[in-house]
């Protein structure tokens, strides 16, 4: 048969397409209808209800054939997997020839998308209403009488003080992550010193680490060289990969920060070496460690094995999915190894520059 422009036309569409007849044998499908329903030999003239099994569909399939009114009808099929399909079908006469037209839509993706921008913001407006709670209890306590000790006064605006500082981390923490996303600031790549970079960070954080009992060390990976913390890196052992050196930054921030965090008296370890052309950075800690079934979420925003552990030592939830973003928009990845109450090991791998 000579194929019409609207045969190749229906023939390549990214959405499924069937004829059924009202004996309910199937006059046409096209090749995105068979790919959908996993279905590979040829369907013509063969029932319906013997290539698919999809009991939603052919009972709508049934009652739009039965039914005299032709009106088309619409409803939401659960496919194979979390398959979420939309089916269109339009009954149609013509000719003596009397059926109806399935039109299938995966619209997986944007339920998918759906469901996260609706836990993202059911979770924002959570995490900021608890602090606020709270801050409102303790001012209005000190209204009520309470600022009239000295004692209450202070000790409640301590607290008051704590809450709004937490509010204050996660705000920081959603503009950098919706910067990250919208590319509103795209990232400035030039030659970044990691072994230097890392140094100087891990620096910042020696009295953290102190006042936890915890030792803080870093092997920087150049054979014979005393690299300790206050590493001295000559030229030649320079680990240079093109990148954005504030987000990288915040990448090695983060991650010490929770090592030390969910670490009590033991050791946090950061090492930087070449692994043929990519920078590999360990950060591993001797701490509490992840139970296994929450590893796979970890990177998530707001996924934290322990909101009320995270929450009381200034935690957002926001870190390791602001981590994860911008290894990947580095060209790198991240995992995570961990032995509950043994410790955990966060591994990323960069390109270095050539
Ligand atoms: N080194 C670590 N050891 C144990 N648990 C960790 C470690 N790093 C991260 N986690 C877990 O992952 C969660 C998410 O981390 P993150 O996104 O940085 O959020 P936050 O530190 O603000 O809670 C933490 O709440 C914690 O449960
Ligand atoms: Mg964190």
């Amino acid at each position: 048969m000579k194929q019409t422009l609207l045969e190749i036309v229906v023939r390549e569409m990214q959405q499924g397409t069937v004829i059924i007849d009202d004996k309910g044998n199937i006059l046409y499908s096209n090749p995105f209808f068979r790919k959908t329903f996993a279905i590979h030999q040829p369907i013509d003239g063969i029932k319906l209800s013997d290539v698919v099994s999809d009991q939603v569909l052919l009972t709508t399939v049934d009652s739009v054939l039965s039914s005299g009114n032709r009106q088309p009808k619409e409803v939401t099929l659960q496919g194979t997997g979390n398959q979420v399909l939309e089916l269109r079908l339009v009954p149609f006469s013509r000719n003596g020839l009397n059926g109806v037209i399935g039109f299938f839509h995966d619209v997986t993706e944007e339920k998918r998308v759906e469901a996260i921008k609706r836990d993202f913001v059911a979770n924002v407006s959570h995490e900021l209403r608890t602090p606020l709670a709270s801050i409102k209890g303790y001012a209005e306590t000190l209204l009520d009488g309470g600022m009239n000790d000295q004692a209450v006064l202070k000790n409640f605006l301590t607290i008051i003080d704590r809450h709004a500082n937490r509010m204050t981390a996660l705000i920081e923490d959603l503009l950098t992550l919706s910067m990250l996303e919208s590319h509103q600031i795209p990232l400035k790549f030039e030659p970044v010193d990691i072994r230097g970079m890392i140094a100087n960070i891990i620096h910042g954080f020696e009295k953290q680490a102190k006042d936890k009992g915890i030792e803080l060390v870093f092997e920087c990976g150049i054979r014979g060289a005393e690299c300790g913390i206050k590493v001295s890196i000559s030229n030649g052992d320079l680990l240079i990969v093109m990148g954005d050196k504030v987000r990288l930054e915040q990448v090695i921030v983060n991650l010490v920060d929770n090592a030390i965090k969910y670490t009590n008296n033991g050791t946090v370890r950061i090492s930087a070496k070449r692994i043929d052309n990519m920078l590999q950075v360990d950060v591993q800690d001797t701490g509490i460690g992840i139970p296994e079934k929450d590893i796979p979420r970890i990177f998530e925003r707001f996924y934290r094995v322990d909101k009320g552990r995270s929450r009381e030592l200034g935690g957002t939830g926001l870190g390791l999915a602001i981590v994860k973003h911008i290894i990947q928009s580095h060209n790198g990845k991240i995992w995570v190894n961990s032995n509950v109450g043994k410790g955990t090991t966060f591994r990323f791998l960069l390109p270095i520059a050539s």
